[in-house]
């Protein structure tokens, strides 16, 4: 990029030209949020300034920026925050990027009626940067909510995303899947668990591959986590209690087989909005 000023609108250009070749998706997308976020604006604020002048001090950041993203850093990561469920939380490399279906595991958990009593709780487990607790606490103020992850680092960014958003009544546990230190029974479990195949890892895009591994590998087929916290969970859910699951595309036929052999009922899996079966929920007898 040249030293002489240049508009608003040629810098966007020039950013995203150069995004798109480095083989970013939406490359003007990335270009627009990178650059509102140096100029302090909200993206759509562009539009109505293409013509403003920007200065080397301006696009001096946004150069830096930009050359990260097209190594491949998250733009989440760059911008430092998430969009999810209409609030704004932390997002960086402790924890995996919220990904858009997990709102519709929020979205369906919020059907569920036995989650409005004052003495209704609800867990979440690997809980990440804590996106979906803190919105069910938002959502369901009389529930008691838990939440765990085996990642310190996760948890650190879930708690601060805690502090971040002003909830203070979720306790978070640093655990594999569910500790027996917990000793309460849940009307709700909901996990996103890593449900990568391990062989599948490496093919992953330059974006995935910058969350935690611990976030993605899910053991050979992908289902390790999940086949333990079947069993695990239902043991610690209330009778008529609810297990809702974020499963990867093609596993659903194997986890609902994995579900009824341990007597669950009322095993249906979900479609995400591309249509492919992403949730899976079941009920305790
Ligand atoms: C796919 S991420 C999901 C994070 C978050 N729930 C979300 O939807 O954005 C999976 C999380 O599982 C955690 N994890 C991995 N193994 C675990 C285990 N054995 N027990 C608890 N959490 C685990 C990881 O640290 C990671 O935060």
């Amino acid at each position: 990029m040249a030293t002489a000023m240049m508009s608003l609108l040629e810098v966007l250009k020039g950013a995203s030209e150069f995004l798109g070749k480095q083989g970013v998706e939406s490359p003007r997308l990335n270009a627009e949020h990178l650059l509102a976020h140096v100029l302090g604006l909200k993206r759509m604020d562009l539009y109505l300034q293409f013509d403003r002048p920007l200065g080397e001090s301006e696009r001096a950041p946004l150069r830096d920026l930009i050359r990260k993203r097209g190594t491949g850093i998250p733009l989440q990561h760059l911008l430092g925050t998430v969009e999810f469920c209409g609030r704004t939380f932390k997002s960086d490399s402790r924890a995996l990027i919220p990904r858009p279906e997990t709102e519709q595991l929020v979205e369906r958990a919020l059907t569920y009626t036995n989650l409005s009593s004052p003495t209704s709780s609800i867990l979440d487990v690997a809980t990440g940067s804590g996106i979906i607790p803190l919105t069910l606490a938002f959502e369901r103020p009389e529930a008691s909510v838990t939440a765990t992850d085996i990642s310190p680092e996760a948890l650190s960014l879930a708690r601060e995303n805690a502090v971040l958003l002003g909830v203070d009544r979720i306790s978070f546990h640093e655990a594999d899947l569910i500790p027996e230190s917990l000793n309460a029974s849940f009307d709700l479990i909901t996990a996103n668990l890593p449900y990568i195949p391990s062989a599948e890892i490496p093919i992953l895009s330059r974006e995935v591959q910058n969350d935690p591994l611990l976030a993605l590998d899910g053991g050979t087929d992908g289902l390790d986590l999940i086949r333990r916290l079947a069993l695990l969970a239902y043991e610690r859910l209330s009778p008529g209690g609810h297990l809702l699951l974020e499963i990867g595309i093609d596993q659903s036929e194997e986890v609902m087989k994995c579900l009824a052999g341990h007597n669950y009922r009322d095993i249906v899996a979900l479609p995400d909005y591309q249509g492919i079966p992403r949730f899976i929920e079941a009920v305790k007898q």
